[in-house]
């Protein structure tokens, strides 16, 4: 196995090739808290692996991340790669390992990767819990960045401008917004959330955003959508707790998949 992050990312994708009998992907989503029951409307299994079967892979650290992944065909022919799960940078494994699955995904031929997460909803008055929103842009408070060196992406439309529109030829009302990104594992408190508020954000959270800035530098298209499970803390009193985002993960999950299949048809 590699020590380079990205040599690494090859070795896992010649492997990922292998072991799901796929020779190149279209397409690759990353499924988040909330989001995996989501997966089986997106197509016909072709193949599942644990993501601990490839190279670089950390195995799962928190329930409801299931550590899987699939390839499966699609209605309309396209060949996707899902990550039933994630990586986050809370589980101090450092940066590369919350990135790896982009990485061997760009390298498994994917040109598109649509990352999907449980937020917390910092605009309440106009927001509902189950509700879900396209990502515009971040506000990344992580304190990490995938890329070391100076290698200066441009970040201007991290969020792919035309798969926004796609998603909004099938869902014309969806909103849009900003989501600002902790490490977590914490909930902010309300004095954050108040900040974020300030700040412009929208919806926030502890992934995705790490996530979008490598697949950039990896030169591939990147659609994001938050799946608010609840308002932000402090926001209507109520603390907050992991089960309820996996609930309205499983009361959306018909939804959600059905939004996702038909995002992937039209690619
Ligand atoms: Cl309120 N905050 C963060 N950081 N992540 C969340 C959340 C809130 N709700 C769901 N995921």
């Amino acid at each position: 196995m590699s020590n380079d992050p990205y040599a690494l990312a090859t070795e896992a994708a010649t492997a990922l090739k292998s072991a799901t009998g796929v020779d190149a992907f279209d397409v690759a989503l990353v499924m988040g808290s909330g989001w995996v029951p989501a997966a089986d409307a997106i197509g016909e299994t072709i193949s599942e692996i644990p993501v601990t079967d490839l190279p670089g892979f950390a195995p799962p650290a928190v329930a409801g991340h299931a550590g899987r992944v699939r390839a499966v065909r699609t209605e309309s022919g396209k060949v996707a790669l899902i990550f039933l799960g994630r990586t986050h940078l809370y589980e101090g494994r450092g940066v590369d390992p919350v990135v790896h699955g982009v990485r061997t995904a760009i390298r498994a031929g994917a040109g598109t990767i649509v990352l999907t997460n449980a937020a917390g909803g910092l605009r309440p008055e106009t927001q509902e819990v189950g509700e879900a929103v396209l990502i515009s842009d971040h506000i990344n408070l992580t304190g990490a960045n995938p890329i070391t060196g100076a290698t200066f992406v441009d970040l201007t439309d991290v969020y792919t401008p035309r798969l926004r529109d796609l998603v909004r030829e099938i869902e014309p009302s969806m909103a849009e917004g900003v989501y600002v990104a902790f490490r977590g594992p914490t909930y902010e408190t309300p004095a954050e959330v108040r900040m974020c508020r300030i700040l412009g954000g929208d919806m926030v959270g502890m992934s995705t955003v790490l996530e979008a800035v490598a697949a950039r530098e990896g030169g591939a298209d990147v659609l994001g959508i938050s799946l608010v499970t609840n308002p932000g803390a402090g926001l209507v009193g109520e603390p907050l707790n992991h089960e309820e985002v996996l609930e309205v993960g499983r009361a959306t999950a018909a939804r959600m998949g059905g939004l996702l299949a038909k995002v992937v048809g039209k690619l």
